[in-house]
Order: C-alpha cells, then structure tokens, then sequence
C-alpha cells in the first residue's frame, strides 16, 4: 500500500502529546481517523482482530509520519468482543505510551439481511462486536485510565434515526451505543470524560464494500442523499477529530449525523411494495364489535 497524501483543517500539532486508541484503525474510516491523528502529532494505537493485515497498515502508516513529528503508531491485535483482550489492549497502550487520552470505538461489521432471515447466531454475533464489544471497550479505558485522568471517547454508530431495514441488527446494536453514551456521559462526568457518537452515511472503502456480496450497492446509493454523492472518508475522521478535541470540550451525550442529509431523506435501498394488509382502526366497526359482545352477554345472563 502506497504512502496517501494527508491533510487536515485543525491545526498543526493540535494532538502532540496526546495518545489515542483507535479500533478497527488498519482500515477504512479507522484508517482515515489514524492518518488525520497522526498527521496533528498523536501517538495511536490501532486494535483489531486480523494480525497480519494490522502489521502492514501500522508499516505504511508509520511511513506517513513527517520526519520530524512526535507522532507514533503501534498495532495491537485485539478481538473487542473478549474481554481479556480488550483489558490487554489498555494496559499495553499505558506500557508502551504513558496514557490514554482518546478512545475511538470504530471497530465493527455487520452483514445484510432482512430480519426474518437474521439467525440467532448472526443476530449475537454483530451485538456482541458493535455493542458489547464498544461497552468493553468504553468500561475498560475508564478503570484503566480514564477514572482518574479523564479523557474523550467517540463511538462510530450508524445512520438509525428512521431504523435501518435490512440492517436490522447493527442498527439495534447502535442505538443501544446512542444510549449508552448517554448514561456514560452523566455516570463519568464528574471524572472529565467525554462521550459521544458519530453516524455516518453511506461511505466507500473497498474494505467496507468488501463486507457485502453486491459492492455495487455503494454506486446505487450516491444519487439517493441529498448531497448527490456518497461521504468521504476524510469527512468522518474530521467530525471525529473534531469531537476529541478541546473545541468539542462543551459536548457530551450526543452525536453528530455526517450523512449529507440522508437521515432527513427517507430509505434510499428500501422501497415497501404496495399492498392492503394494514388493519383500519375504525370507530364504527369498533362500536359495532362492542354492541355485538354487549348484546351476547345479556343473552347468556338471560
Ligand atoms: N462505510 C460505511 O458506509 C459505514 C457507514 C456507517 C457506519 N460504518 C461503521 O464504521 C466502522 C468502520 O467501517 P468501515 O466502513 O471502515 O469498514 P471496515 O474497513 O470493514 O472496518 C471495520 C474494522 O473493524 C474491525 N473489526 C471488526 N470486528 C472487530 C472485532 N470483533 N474486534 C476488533 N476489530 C474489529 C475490522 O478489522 P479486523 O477484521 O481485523 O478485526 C476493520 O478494521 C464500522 O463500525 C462500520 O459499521 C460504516
């Protein structure tokens, strides 16, 4: 993988000193919000599952780093669904770098499937890596470091505010996110921590579209948002960048939608065939129903 060309609207040096955890940070939009982060000077750790692939981002990240730059990246393998693993993933951050400042929960997956067809396994599967794993992840930043130190996490969820048919899974799992970052921004409040969320649109990665059997699906949804486009990587990782940093110190508990309006627009992949099966609620069949039972109760009395 070649050196890509990195930018960004924060300031230079904006992370020096700052140590960052990013899941899922070999990849797609993790990858993104790595190269942003240690183009403004962090030193990021990136977790996931799959060794060998996480050995090559961490090399061809590292040579994205200026020279001169404090930035450093490390890679350490991490499944966040076990738990022991994802308390090995803190207390190797805290070996190898002294701190944890940020945390991003972007590691996750998900497969389509209408509802019906969701197995229970699979249904388990995309909980237990989206929600449970991003909970792990959440509390064991918190005891290992955070409690004491605070800090600022962000969470990638998905675009849920009109459900996700198809998606049905990752779209409960994520709003459970949405939720529980709310409950974690009050619990740890009082210790500076932060938590929010980012949702993003419909963005390609050739590892994202890699997931799904039709990757022509991206393609089929640009024309649908309102921005005429699908989002760019880049567009995340800057709302992320953004929500970690000191002018985001005032916001907690929330999320920011980055879908070019998709979520004011209706489903772009989802169209409902017309039918005639929804039942009318109806006051005068509903009093007729009710004279009907009145009237064979005062015959069984009778
Ligand atoms: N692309 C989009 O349009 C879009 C839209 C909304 C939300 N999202 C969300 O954004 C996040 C990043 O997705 P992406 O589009 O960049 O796709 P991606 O490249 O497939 O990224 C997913 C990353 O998560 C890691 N991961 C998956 N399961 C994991 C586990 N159990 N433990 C640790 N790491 C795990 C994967 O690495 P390993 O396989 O090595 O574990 C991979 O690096 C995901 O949560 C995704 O659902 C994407």
């Amino acid at each position: 993988m070649a050196a890509s060309r990195v930018s960004s609207v924060f300031r230079t040096g904006l992370f020096v000193d700052k140590v960052a955890i990013v899941t899922g940070g070999g990849t797609g939009i993790g990858r993104a919000i790595v190269q942003e982060l240690l183009h403004l000077g962090c030193k990021v750790v990136i977790a996931s599952r799959n060794e060998e692939r996480l050995h090559k981002s961490e090399n061809c990240l590292r040579q994205e780093i200026p020279k001169n730059s404090p930035a450093e990246i490390k890679s350490i393998q991490c499944n966040i669904r076990k738990e022991e693993e994802v308390k090995n993933l803190m207390s190797s951050t805290i070996s190898a770098f002294g701190k944890i400042d940020y945390l991003v929960n972007n590691g996750g997956g998900q497969f389509a499937s209408p509802a019906s067809a969701i197995r229970t396994k699979g249904w388990n599967a995309v909980v237990d890596t989206n929600l449970t794993g991003t909970f792990l992840c959440c509390r064991e930043v918190y005891n290992a470091w955070m409690e004491e130190h605070g800090g600022s996490i962000v969470n990638i969820v998905v675009d849920l505010w009109n459900g996700f048919p198809g998606m049905a899974h990752t779209s409960a799992a994520r709003a459970g996110i949405v939720n529980l970052s709310k409950s974690l921004s009050l619990e740890w409040a009082h210790n500076g921590v932060r938590i929010n969320n980012v949702a993003p649109g419909t963005v390609y990665s050739e590892t994202a579209a890699a997931n799904y059997p039709n990757p022509e699906l991206f393609n089929q949804v640009g024309p649908t948002v309102p921005a005429k486009r699908l989002g760019k990587l880049e567009e995340i990782s800057a709302a992320v960048c953004f929500l970690l940093s000191p002018a985001a110190s005032y916001i907690t508990g929330d999320t920011i939608k980055v879908d070019g309006g998709s979520s004011l627009y209706g489903h772009a992949m989802w169209e409902i065939p017309d039918h005639d099966k929804y039942p009318v609620y109806n006051w005068d069949e509903d009093e007729q129903v009710a004279k009907e039972q009145c009237n064979k109760m005062t015959k069984s009395k009778l």
